[in-house]
């Protein structure tokens, strides 16, 4: 019996979409058939026999189109095994200490619970300040956020500094 995965995301920069096209590379490697699709184009979820879900995280929110995804689907997604990822943290070493264990968005912690999420992870990030408006460029040097592509074992098309790639 073929069985079929979503892989839905939601990312402003890219670097997320990367990470959902890993996570579907896995998952195709081991067997499923699976579909990695930006939130956005995602229809009925019928023929999807589990959902991994993840986006880009700024100021500690997902990008509003995951929000809205992961609120419209709540019930489809209760009734189906979901794994919920963010990807944000810059820094070197585990990036949930990095954001002082931050996991996930408060806000939507109930639609999580809610829907038995069987996990949640919280992969690096990548910060390109070739591609930030003036007002995230504003913002990450007023945080000192670290800029550069911290997640591990993807290819780097940006050529950021630095790069753990392993
Ligand atoms: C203005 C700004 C705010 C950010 N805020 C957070 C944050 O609150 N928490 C976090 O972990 N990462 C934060 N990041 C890092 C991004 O989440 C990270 O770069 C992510 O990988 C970008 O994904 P995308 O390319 O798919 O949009 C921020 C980045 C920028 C530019």
């Amino acid at each position: 019996m073929d069985i079929r995965v979503l892989v839905a995301y939601a990312t402003k920069y890219g670097a997320t979409a990367e990470i959902a096209e890993k996570i579907g590379e896995v998952l195709r490697q081991a067997g499923l058939q699976t579909d990695v699709l930006p939130t956005d184009r995602v229809g009925d979820l019928t023929p999807y026999k589990a959902v991994v879900l993840g986006s880009a995280v700024y100021i500690g929110q997902w990008q509003k189109k995951a929000a809205t995804f992961l609120r419209a689907n709540e019930k489809a997604l209760a009734e189906r095994p979901v794994w919920l990822f963010s990807s944000g943290p810059t820094g070197e070493g585990d990036p949930v200490q990095l954001v002082k264990g931050w996991r996930f968005p408060t806000g939507l912690q109930p639609i999580a619970d809610r829907i038995h999420a069987r996990d949640m992870a919280l992969f690096h990030g990548a910060v390109d300040p070739k591609k930030l408006n003036l007002i995230e460029k504003w913002m990450v040097k007023n945080v000192k956020a670290p800029l550069g592509d911290l997640r591990i074992g993807m290819p780097s098309p940006h050529g950021r500094v630095p790069s753990p790639m392993r």
